[in-house]
């Protein structure tokens, strides 16, 4: 079996969950860890599925950053909670390059654009209404100007290698399929819930 067929079950998971009125089917919980250990996790915005890998993006100054820097082994795991299945996948990351970045920053609208360049992640700031201030700043710089792309702007190609499709039963039993890519090729193997 090839990525993409797994990958393109994955999409119309997404897509089903889209069409049964979820506004949130495209994000999806991402857990890194450091190099010693310490796992951290949160949600991010699946941006594309290509045949290459799950697409996403952050800033430079996250924690995710740091540790995919120091360890690029990842865990995503996505809910579709209005059918009640499970996505879970285990893999590494890869940084898309500067010209997959800009395509992909170009893509924004001007307003995330102007967004993201205000936000330094994890950064302290006073009050809320700093954001809006340095967002209004930008605003003025770049009238009439494209926005160049910011440089904490980053983009992951996140690479399976082990993906878990989980059904969960209501008066039936779970059902779990997982798949485990060897030497090129993807093993199915049904799995006790
Ligand atoms: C629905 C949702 C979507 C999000 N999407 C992104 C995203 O695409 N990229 C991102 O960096 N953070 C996103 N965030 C914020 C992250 O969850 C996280 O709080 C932030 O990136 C800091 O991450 P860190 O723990 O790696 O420093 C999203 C949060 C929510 C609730």
């Amino acid at each position: 079996m090839e990525s993409i067929i797994l990958f393109e079950k994955i999409k119309n998971w997404i897509r089903k969950e889209k069409e049964l009125g979820s506004q949130e089917a495209g994000s999806i919980v991402l857990a890194t860890a450091s190099s010693n250990g310490q796992v951290h996790s949160r949600v991010v915005a699946l941006r594309e599925i290509t045949e290459s890998g799950l697409l996403f993006f952050t800033q430079k100054g996250s924690r995710k950053v740091k540790d995919l820097s120091e360890n690029p082994s990842a865990s995503m795991t996505l809910w579709l909670a209005l059918q009640r299945r499970e996505v879970v996948l285990d893999g590494v990351v890869e940084l898309l390059s500067h010209d997959e970045n800009r395509l992909y920053w170009e893509s924004l609208s001007r307003e995330r654009q102007l967004r993201f360049c205000v936000y330094k992640s994890g950064e302290r700031i006073e009050t809320f209404n700093h954001l809006q201030l340095d967002y209004e700043t930008l605003e003025k710089k770049y009238q009439d100007q494209n926005i160049p792309v910011s440089e904490s702007y980053c983009g992951y190609r996140f690479i399976p290698s082990r993906i878990y499709f989980y059904c969960l039963g209501q008066d039936s039993f779970s059902q779990v399929t997982q798949y485990i890519l060897n030497d090129g090729v993807w093993e199915e193997a049904i799995i006790s819930p």
